[in-house]
């Protein structure tokens, strides 16, 4: 594989000894105990990577190539992989803390909690913590219900919430949903964009209108000018709540710290999570405005999480947010943002055949290819120079540039110059090779434990 990269980034050498046999281990258990048709997918992608050292906007495979991390797991390490500074702050955490009782007050819940009620927009400064984003989004929901007493929730075709209960039931991809059918009742998705539909939809009988302000999975849906502001007007004119789901948007992803911020609506409801764990914690955050509060006042124990916001995660992302604040991470996204989509436009005016749109927000970039077939043959041909990309899972003609945000020039630039390297491989016809056919190791028989 021609994986040359210019040096860069916080680590620029490798700090293990890499171990092809390991990795091939790695994925013959992964195919034998989790999922062979993951392995094989990954494997045809060029994607049968095993992370072992992680750095910044880099990792390494346990085969000792280094990728340039576009995937960052969704959105989930902003401030760099194992940034030094929250990995200290988890350090000295665990040295003093554990998850701590989830029943009593905590000071470190109670100081994350004031810190983002004051990072968060408009009136927004009560907190839910949970561990992951469907969670945070099934609270959200449930707030929503539960303060207004009406059933429906309104969410968007090829919107994506997480696959817990309630989050589910408002995913936009039926093949998500149908499964595990009948869901929740009272769910309705409308398509993305269009506020004469929404405002069809929105009625006395709606607790909440649900959306990302950017469609991530969807395949970076950029909402049309004045979208998000007829939302929240046809949510007021109808008493029904805006929940604004920035679990992938927010925490400065889209060059501000709240992707709404773009739009100038102010969600009553808004979920964060993915980064705001620092790529080291699970910790996800429901936040919204003290009025819907009076709802739990009665009950504060109507909704409970054991290791929602526990005290090690808190600590951990309140350094994120530091980091984040004292390093001006959100306007470094920004240029670099900027710095990223004129590389991009330059390369879709030059690459008509291949690129037919390029859109997004920061360092929330979408590529959308000509064909669906050139998403997956993308991710490939990018892996082999550098660059981990995966196409967007509701849409994949469409792929996905999110890197870290602590991503500098140099490595903006190594992204673009792999890009269109990956497109000339494919133009002119060059792999994937045949993936080598994954041969799930025999199970060994274990004794079966009696039953009862
Ligand atoms: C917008 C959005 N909401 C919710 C989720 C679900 O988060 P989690 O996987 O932590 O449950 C995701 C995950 O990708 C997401 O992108």
């Amino acid at each position: 594989m021609d994986n040359e990269q210019p040096t860069g980034g916080w680590a620029d050498g490798l700090d293990f000894v890499p171990d092809p046999a390991a990795k091939q281990h790695a994925l013959e258990e992964f195919a034998t105990y989790l999922n062979p048709q993951k392995v094989r997918v990954m494997r045809a992608a060029g994607l049968d990577i095993i992370e072992a050292q992680r750095s910044g906007p880099w990792v390494w495979d346990l085969d000792g190539r280094r990728f340039l991390d576009c995937f960052t797991s969704a959105g989930s390490f902003n401030v760099g992989r194992r940034n030094p500074r929250v990995v200290a702050a988890a350090h000295a955490a665990l040295d003093r803390l554990d998850h701590g009782n989830f029943l009593l007050c905590s000071r470190e819940k109670a100081e994350l909690a004031a810190k983002l009620a004051e990072i968060t927009p408009g009136d927004l400064s009560c907190t839910m913590f949970g561990t992951g984003g469907g969670e945070a989004v099934d609270f959200a929901i449930k707030l929503a219900r539960g303060s207004t007493g009406r059933p429906r929730i309104v969410s968007s075709v090829n919107g994506y919430h997480g696959h817990t209960g309630f989050a589910l039931s408002a995913a936009g991809r039926e093949a998500f949903r149908q499964p595990f059918e009948p869901l929740m009742p009272e769910f309705v998705q409308v398509p993305f964009g269009d506020p004469d539909v929404l405002a069809v939809a929105v009625d006395e009988h709606t607790a909440a209108v649900l959306l990302e302000p950017v469609q991530g999975e969807g395949g970076i849906v950029m909402p049309p000018p004045g979208y998000l502001a007829a939302v929240r007007a046809a949510c007021d004119r109808a008493g029904a709540l805006l929940i604004l789901d920035e679990i992938q948007t927010g925490l400065g992803r889209t060059g501000r710290w709240w992707a709404s911020e773009h739009f100038g609506v102010v969600p009553d409801i808004m979920t964060i999570a993915k980064s705001l764990g620092g790529s080291l914690v699970p910790i996800s955050a429901t936040v919204f405005t003290e009025d819907l509060r009076e709802f739990m006042i009665p009950n504060p124990f109507i909704h409970l999480s054991t290791f929602g916001g526990s005290d090690i995660a808190c600590a951990v992302a309140l350094e994120v947010i530091a980091v984040m604040e004292e390093t001006d991470l959100v306007a470094h996204a920004a240029a670099m943002g900027e710095r990223l989509f004129t590389g991009l436009r330059s390369i879709a005016e030059a690459r008509p055949e291949v690129v037919a749109e390029v859109r997004g927000l920061g360092l929330m970039a979408g590529i959308e290819y000509s064909e669906d077939s050139m998403g997956p043959r993308m991710s490939y041909h990018l892996a082999r120079h550098g660059v981990l990309a995966i196409y967007s899972g509701n849409q994949p003609a469409v792929m996905r540039l999110m890197p870290s945000l602590v991503i500098e020039e140099a490595e903006v630039d190594f992204l673009l110059e792999a890009l269109d390297r990956a497109i000339s491989d494919l133009v002119s016809g060059a792999g994937p090779e045949e993936p080598t056919p994954t041969r799930p190791r025999r199970r060994p028989v274990r004794p079966v434990a009696a039953a009862g």
